[in-house]
């Protein structure tokens, strides 16, 4: 069965809205679909067949000094299309995608219980750099890790 990646734009932006009320038990405002939206090449829903199935959602952050950081909003994907590899694909394309553009890091928060993600993570090389007490304001535990991928970034144009 195939899996196939596909952009985010108005059309299918309901999609996102719907797979995030599955996942998460967080609210996403409009500044999350508006930032998502932006982020270009950077922001993927994935089908399993033609189901969408699961999503990446990354903001790009602007730094001091010209450099960009690649922020992953959210990544989920339904628990029964899970194992798949839907996931490695979807962060794979992004960890591509930030090699090409030259950012520098990719980086996202976890709540520190979520185990499955943080050993997801940490098998392409993420680590975690810092945890925040008290991150989030309605779910328990409240604490988050920020996990974090510093990638090579070359000086000269390509
Ligand atoms: N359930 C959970 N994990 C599994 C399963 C399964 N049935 N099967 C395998 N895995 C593990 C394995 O370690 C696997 O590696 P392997 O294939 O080399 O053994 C690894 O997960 C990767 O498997 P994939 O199939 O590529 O990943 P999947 O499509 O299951 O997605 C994800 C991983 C996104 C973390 C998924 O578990 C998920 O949606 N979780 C709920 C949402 C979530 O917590 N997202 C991250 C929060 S942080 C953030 O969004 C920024």
């Amino acid at each position: 069965m195939g899996i196939s990646l596909d952009g985010l734009r108005d059309k299918n932006l309901m999609q996102l809205k719907k797979l995030n009320l599955a996942l998460f038990p967080v609210r996403y405002n409009d500044k999350y679909y508006a930032d998502a939206l932006s982020s270009g090449e950077f922001t993927k829903l994935a089908y399993y067949s033609d189901i969408c199935v699961g999503a990446i959602a990354c903001r790009l952050e602007k730094m001091e000094g010209g450099s960009v950081r690649a922020y992953i909003m959210t990544l989920g994907v339904l628990a029964p299309y899970r194992g798949l590899g839907i996931g490695t694909k979807l962060l794979n394309h992004v960890m591509e995608l930030s090699a090409k553009q030259n950012i520098s890091e990719i980086y996202l928060h976890v709540q520190t219980n979520n185990d499955d993600a943080i050993a997801f993570y940490k098998k392409f090389g993420f680590e975690i750099a810092e945890t925040i007490q008290n991150y989030y304001t309605n779910i328990s535990p409240p604490d988050c890790y920020v996990v974090s991928k510093l990638l090579p970034v070359s000086s000269a144009k390509k």
